[in-house]
């Protein structure tokens, strides 16, 4: 069945690598990390907005992602599979969630004040352990491209804080802001991307050794993606992402799990545009969401095997 991140924390811990946690809300993006993970023996975070849950049924969702553990096991692989409430933005969310058997909850109070996050996030952890389920916090806001991503950035994690709210709520991982956001436009286009504050990780890696650390806004925007959009009619200009490297070495450090949306939206429009620029007369889904689907396989044994370095630790 479904896993909590535990186990698959404590080996990337230990391992010096992140678990991918993939988002998804429609069959093709569910079978694609599937075969990806299995055909790269990697184990894996599949996780629902709460957008997702709204698009596609929470019911559907959670039936779907016990159909990926089946299938797995019906290509013949063991590979761990964790499902995990993404961005939880209240105690009811989260509990629904453990109640209709998720194994993880992102419980997100980075918007309230301390003590409220607190309070928030000491709640939704001691009913999720009641159940075994895992629980991740957040510190800090992800700046968004209106911000200035600059040294003076009031959002990002304060490390001073970090050991106190693990202590306080129980936390089984911690969201950090280092720089990264959600979204295809993370930095200022046509400027050098500025990099990621790994000394800001550093210093929570410090008053929290051997925690795990999750990274979110983590897709690195693939260029050719957003080239093959723009030039199949799309209006893409200017988007930029985190560059594989800083993934890589956040991955090597106590970063245990590496989110990752936005690339798998990028595939899919991408090879949708193409198909359409090369045959407008097609009108069955499955060509071309089969397109998508494929480009997102290739897409993910890519970041698991050269970025991530969770191919191979199943
Ligand atoms: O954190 C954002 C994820 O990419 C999910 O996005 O809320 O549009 O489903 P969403
Ligand atoms: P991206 O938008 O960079 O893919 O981030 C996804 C994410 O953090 C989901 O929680
Ligand atoms: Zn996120």
């Amino acid at each position: 069945g479904l896993v909590n991140t535990k186990e698959m924390f404590a080996k990337a811990m230990a391992g010096k690598y992140a678990i991918p946690a993939y988002n998804f809300n429609n069959l093709e993006q569910l079978q694609a990390i599937v075969v990806a993970c299995v055909e790269t023996n990697s184990p894996v975070i599949i996780q629902v907005s709460k957008g997702a849950r709204s698009y596609a049924n929470e019911t559907m969702l959670r039936y779907m992602a016990m159909g990926a553990v089946q299938m797995a096991r019906e290509l013949g692989s063991t590979i761990p599979i964790c499902l995990h409430l993404d961005h939880g933005d209240s105690f009811e969310l989260c509990k629904s969630c453990v109640d209709s058997g998720f194994s993880s909850v992102m419980i997100d109070g980075s918007h309230l004040p301390y003590d409220e996050n607190v309070a928030l996030c000491k709640k939704v952890v001691e009913y999720a352990h009641q159940f075994d389920v895992s629980v991740e916090g957040e510190l800090g806001v992800l700046a968004g491209i209106e911000d200035e991503v600059s040294a003076e950035h009031s959002t990002y994690t304060k490390p001073e804080e970090v050991e106190d709210f693990v202590k306080k709520t129980g936390v089984d991982s911690l969201a950090i802001s280092i720089g990264t956001s959600h979204g295809a436009y993370k930095f200022k286009a046509g400027q050098p991307v500025p990099p990621l504050r790994f000394d800001i990780l550093a210093e929570c890696e410090k008053r929290l050794p051997g925690f795990p650390i999750v990274l979110h806004g983590a897709s690195s925007v693939v260029q050719e993606y957003v080239e093959l959009i723009n030039q199949n009619g799309g209006k893409m200009e200017g988007a930029v992402g985190v560059p594989e490297e800083q993934l890589r070495q956040a991955a090597a450090s106590a970063v245990c799990k590496i989110n990752i949306d936005s690339d798998g939206r990028l595939a899919v429009t991408a090879k949708v545009r193409e198909y359409f620029g090369k045959d407008p007369k097609e009108f069955d889904p499955r060509k071309y969401l089969g397109e998508a689907r494929k480009e997102l396989i290739k897409l993910i044994k890519h970041k698991n095997e050269t970025v991530l370095g969770s191919a191979g630790k199943a």
